[in-house]
């Protein structure tokens, strides 16, 4: 296994970081300070990702996959009440709360552990918007964890999609551990025109512009739209793009350690 460690002298350069870390087929991440700790199985991965920050100096070395990785992962991934949610990494033991449901997620590669605020606030609207037997997409699905959660709130069908064939391997993975039937883990929704009652989708900004002509062609009409991974302030990029074919429904802000995030619901008119 390799670690490298990068280190980033402001949040918007960690920002920048953390934000290409999911092309990247990693082991995990551990923040520390200034430093941003990447472990990679793949000395190819590794590679790629030297090569995507050729700005940055980076200091790596082999590591022995031992206790103490282990160890540090198990610390780094709490368990995560979102009530009635009760998440958990797939090594946690301990007794599930009195009224909550358990949703085990395999924490080591794909992103949406429950941790990070953007999937949070996906969660929170989700809880709110999803009505027994809608029809959802979960668009950018990593784990699984927001379609896994709606069929949990009682969707009659979901699909999951990734462009990383490694989050659709931990999705399908994470799917049988929950006992989900009713999600498809797909690779296109081409045939899908006006189908989806809700969609979740919680990617970067960027790529959240460039996907709205999926998002109108897949919903229905009145069909609500969940986007995080929004930067607070980049909110309005979003209004100003998406609101000849939607109107805001909710917006929600959501602080981590360094940022604060932004979740906006939509609704098509
Ligand atoms: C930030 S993660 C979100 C994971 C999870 N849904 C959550 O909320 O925690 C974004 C995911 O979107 C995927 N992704 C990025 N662009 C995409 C696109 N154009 N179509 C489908 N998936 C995409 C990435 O591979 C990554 O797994």
């Amino acid at each position: 296994m390799w670690q490298a460690i990068v280190d980033y002298i402001n949040d918007e350069e960690k920002e920048r970081i953390s934000s290409i870390l999911y092309l990247f087929n990693i082991s995990g991440i551990w923040e520390k300070d200034r430093e941003l700790i990447v472990y990679f199985n793949d000395t190819e991965e590794f590679k790629r990702f030297s090569d995507c920050l050729k700005d940055k100096k980076i200091f790596y070395e082999k590591v022995k996959d031992n206790i103490k990785w282990n160890s540090m992962w198990r610390k780094f991934h709490k368990p995560i009440l979102i009530k009635p949610f009760f998440i958990i990494p797939t090594f946690f033991k301990n007794k599930v709360p009195m009224g909550y449901k358990k949703i085990v997620i395999n924490p080591s590669f794909a992103f949406g552990t429950g941790s990070h605020a953007t999937t949070k606030l996906c969660i929170e609207f989700l809880i709110k918007y999803v009505k027994k037997g809608m029809k959802i997409l979960d668009l950018g699905t990593g784990t699984g964890i927001l379609a896994i959660i709606a069929e949990k709130l009682g969707a009659d069908e979901i699909y999951a999609l990734d462009i990383d064939t490694l989050a659709i391997n931990e999705a399908y993975k994470n799917i049988k551990r929950n006992r989900c039937k009713k999600i498809v883990v797909a690779d296109n929704i081409e045939d899908k025109d006006g189908y989806f009652d809700l969609c979740v989708s919680n990617i970067i900004l960027d790529e959240l512009i460039k996907l709205k002509p999926v998002f109108q062609k897949i919903l229905i009409e009145n069909g609500i739209l969940i986007l995080s991974g929004i930067l607070e302030g980049q909110g309005e990029e979003i209004i100003d793009n998406f609101m000849d074919s939607f109107k805001i429904i909710s917006i929600k802000n959501k602080k981590d350690k360094n940022f604060c995030w932004t979740g906006i619901v939509l609704q098509k008119i």
